[in-house]
């Protein structure tokens, strides 16, 4: 089985789409870890409730970034994965990191590809609704850099926004496009990397 690591921030809705397909066998690979920078992190709860191996890696106060990026390559390394997967992954990431960690890194981003790079990027499509946009889009992509949001893409889909649309209701569209996407285009990726 292919050993997938997590790195998560936040809520975790994503790490839980591919905890679940992974244990459904939707998904040649198991979750062997889930890591947060951020202590408490509803994601590590999720991971704790599912059996798998879960605990936070905050930086230390005033560590310097590739500092930080290097223990946490390390931590990652040691778990031996086979991809890493940042599901909603707050921090940039340097090269200690990315050079690190012992397997590609993928990224999810819930704009399209070279489109609203960065933080919120679903409130700033959304705020084009007024201008003429109606539509959005997701993207999972690797990350061989480090550039933000901008890697070789390896799957997107397109999200529509309606006009009666609330925030709320273009948010909950777009966060079931990307648990699709991610757990599909986890499953290529492992489907086509041959066996280690
Ligand atoms: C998602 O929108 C993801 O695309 C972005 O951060 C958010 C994380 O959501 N990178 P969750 O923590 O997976 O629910």
């Amino acid at each position: 089985m292919k050993r997938i690591v997590i790195l998560a921030s936040g809520n975790g809705s994503n790490a839980q789409a591919l905890i679940d397909a992974a244990s459904g066998g939707a998904i040649a690979g198991e979750v062997v870890a889930v890591i947060s920078n951020v202590p408490g992190a509803h994601v590590l709860r999720r991971a704790d409730l599912a059996g798998i191996e879960a605990f936070a890696l905050p930086p230390q106060a005033g560590e310097e970034r590739t500092r930080y990026d290097a223990r946490l390559a390390g931590a990652v390394r040691a778990l031996s994965p086979d991809v890493v997967v940042l599901a909603g992954w707050m921090r940039i990431l340097t090269m200690s990191f990315i050079g690190g960690a012992g397997a590609p890194v993928l990224n999810i981003h819930p704009a399209l590809p070279g489109e609203f790079p960065g933080t919120h990027a679903i409130e700033r499509a959304f705020a084009e609704r007024a201008g003429g946009r109606t539509s959005s889009g997701v993207m999972v992509h690797l990350v061989p850099d480090e550039g933000v949001d901008e890697g070789p893409v390896l799957g997107t889909v397109e999200v529509p926004i309606l006009a009666d649309d609330t925030i709320e209701d273009f948010e909950e569209r777009m966060h079931a496009a990307e648990h699709g996407l991610l757990v599909r285009t986890v499953a290529d990726f492992l489907g086509a990397t041959q066996d280690a």
